[in-house]
């Protein structure tokens, strides 16, 4: 009776091993030459766009959007996930994770199906997958990059004009999300002889916007002496200092700056000025004690 049972066994692992084998050939011809027809696609869902790929730039502190367009979605759900740790964001509309910052949408019931990222950081670079739940999934990767905006003042941090010149402040901030606003203050208080500007530049990686703002204030008083601070949606606040000084305080104070710097030059005339007197020095001994040296001194 064992035997049969072991015979009935042998048999059974045996047919087994031989569906495994015949799924593998099948499965070989599958990666041989041309790809397969996938019938499921002429009537099941794919991406409205052929890439499986795509790339969004957004700035740090922003609304990351990213988009999955699906035609013939039936009644297929659609997840996102993310790369880096295959974590489960969304399932439809629904947020899966703790992170309350992902919130997915399908607008219109369309065919675009939607995760927003809120305050995104620059830890949440990378990739994301759009997932349809055919089997197999369908999936479409999404490469999101984060980057930081810059913000910079000039002519600087530190700013010596003349009593009754032309006192002007530029801030300038790149790569925050159009419109960034951008205010200057002082002590606290709004300035209104501001003047903004925005435009984009070209970084080889497509357009970085660009805002700029100007305080202009002219003439310049000594009452203007103080700190500015320039402020930004994307960015946090610069301070400038500010000094107005009287044509003479300026000269002076240029003149100490000049002499500051020189020091490494001072420290190496020094060293010559030392170094000559060094000589001086051993010269006169030398000529003291030369015989000749005391019969002149003895003659004269
Ligand atoms: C498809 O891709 C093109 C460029 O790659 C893009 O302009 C277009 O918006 C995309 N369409 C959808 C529906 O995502
Ligand atoms: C989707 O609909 C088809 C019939 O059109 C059905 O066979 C299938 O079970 C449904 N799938 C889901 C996930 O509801
Ligand atoms: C900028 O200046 C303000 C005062 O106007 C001060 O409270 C703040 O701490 C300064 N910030 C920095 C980063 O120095």
């Amino acid at each position: 009776m064992s035997l049969s049972c072991t015979a009935a066994l042998t048999t059974c692992l045996l047919l087994l091993l031989q569906v495994c084998v015949a799924q593998d050939v099948i499965g070989a011809s599958h990666y041989r030459g041309a790809p397969p027809i996938q019938y499921s696609t002429l009537s099941g869902p794919s991406f409205v766009n052929s890439s499986s790929s795509s790339e969004v730039r957004v700035v740090a502190g922003a609304t990351a959007i990213l988009t999955c367009a699906i035609r013939n979605i039936h009644n297929q759900t659609v997840s996102w996930l993310r790369g880096r740790d295959i974590r489960l964001l969304t399932i439809g509309s629904a947020t899966y994770t703790t992170d309350k910052r992902f919130v997915s949408s399908n607008p219109q019931q369309g065919h675009e199906w939607i995760l927003k990222i809120h305050y995104v950081r620059m830890s949440d670079g990378g990739k994301y997958l759009c997932q349809v739940s055919t089997t197999p999934p369908k999936t479409l990767y999404v490469d999101l990059k984060v980057h930081e905006a810059v913000a910079t003042v000039s002519p600087g941090n530190e700013v010596h004009v003349q009593t009754g010149s032309l006192l002007e402040l530029v801030c300038r901030v790149e790569g925050c999300p159009t419109p960034a606003m951008l205010s200057w203050s002082r002590d606290a208080r709004q300035m209104q002889d501001t003047v903004p500007n925005a435009y984009e530049i070209d970084t080889g990686k497509g357009p970085r916007p660009v805002a700029e703002l100007t305080m202009k204030k002219s003439p310049a008083t000594g009452q203007d002496s103080g700190i500015y601070t320039c402020t930004s949606t994307c960015t946090p606040p610069i301070n400038v200092t500010v000094h107005v000084l009287r044509g003479e305080e300026l000269a002076a104070m240029q003149h100490h700056n000049r002499g500051s710097s020189s020091t490494r030059e001072r420290g190496t005339m020094a060293m010559v000025f030392l170094g000559t007197t060094v000589l001086q020095l051993l010269m006169s001994l030398w000529w003291h004690w030369l015989p000749w040296a005391d019969d002149t001194d003895g003659s004269a």
